[in-house]
């Protein structure tokens, strides 16, 4: 069997079982097709035509098994693309989002590479954003926390295999193990959610873990913590940012004002909808 055979065999399969439309499809079994041989996109088109040998099919085809048990692609592969980086990915840490890279370019933005800054990377799950952002900054000093074990457990392999040294992680309850007034930078992406919203009910949300996702107070709990303890913990001229909802900004802005946070600005993700806010400590 060749390349192009098997994926027409694959899209086949997950179209009718995931009621995915054809193109919708394809995008899964090239995806799947490329993680599975180890290959880029570009190598898999011009190499269409080659024979794959049985064992790699049988691999292949557990991968579309497990998919169409409907298993995120993330946890099948046990890793997942976040910056330009593979960091590895349990069901007990959420799927790191490519909407979260926001959140990075805004901290990259607004600093030099080369600054040696302490940043705070808050409810860390996979790492992502404080690996990325460790990553750029390497004079920089990052921690990474969360209130999870697991969590804190898969982000330390990450840092690991990415042999970053600046990177180090602390197991804690938002800031109750977090040492004050250290940080030019706190970042975090919490969990924001309703419990009651219908979206906890889509299928890419089913399996991730709940305690990422939902928050109480119809989602803000969490965010208002953050912000509101977030001074005591930022140097002065400090700046937090955060992820939020679609429809969350302008609360968050007036809990910004609230407590003592000036230039407050809002951004768009990738598809135009306001999803992270920050602001400066007043001096
Ligand atoms: C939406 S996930 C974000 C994970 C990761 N930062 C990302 O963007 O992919 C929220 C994270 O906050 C953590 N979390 C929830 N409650 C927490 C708390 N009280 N203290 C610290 N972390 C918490 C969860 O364990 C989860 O890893």
């Amino acid at each position: 069997m060749i390349i192009q055979e098997l994926n027409l065999e694959i899209r086949k399969l997950l179209s009718k079982h995931l009621d995915l439309t054809l193109r919708e499809a394809d995008i899964e079994s090239r995806f799947i097709l490329e993680h599975a041989l180890k290959v880029k996109h570009a190598y898999l088109i011009k190499n269409f035509d080659l024979p794959i040998e049985a064992n790699k099919i049988k691999k292949i085809m557990n991968f579309v098994s497990a998919r169409i048990s409907r298993k995120p692609l993330a946890y099948i592969f046990k890793e997942w693309k976040f910056y330009d980086m593979d960091l590895h990915v349990t069901p007990n840490v959420l799927i790191p989002r490519q909407d979260t890279e926001l959140l990075v370019d805004l901290i990259i933005h607004q600093y030099d590479e080369q600054e040696k800054i302490n940043i705070l990377d808050l409810g860390t799950g996979s790492g992502a954003i404080g690996i990325a952002l460790g990553n750029k900054f390497k004079n920089s000093t990052i921690l990474l926390s969360d209130i999870s074990l697991n969590a804190i457990n898969i982000a330390k392999k990450n840092i690991l295999r990415h042999k970053l040294k600046n990177i180090s992680v602390i197991q804690s309850d938002w800031f109750t193990k977090i040492p004050k007034k250290q940080f030019e930078v706190i970042v975090s992406n919490p969990p924001y959610i309703d419990k009651s919203d219908p979206h906890l009910k889509d299928e890419g949300l089913l399996h991730e873990p709940r305690e990422a996702l939902i928050s109480a107070q119809k989602g803000y709990a969490d965010i208002i913590e953050i912000i509101k303890t977030s001074p005591n913990f930022l140097k002065p001229n400090g700046t937090l940012y955060i992820e939020h909802g679609y429809n969350q900004y302008k609360k968050i802005h007036q809990l910004f004002l609230d407590n003592n946070f000036t230039k407050i600005t809002h951004n768009e993700d990738l598809n135009g909808i306001i999803r992270a806010t920050s602001g400066k400590i007043k001096i």
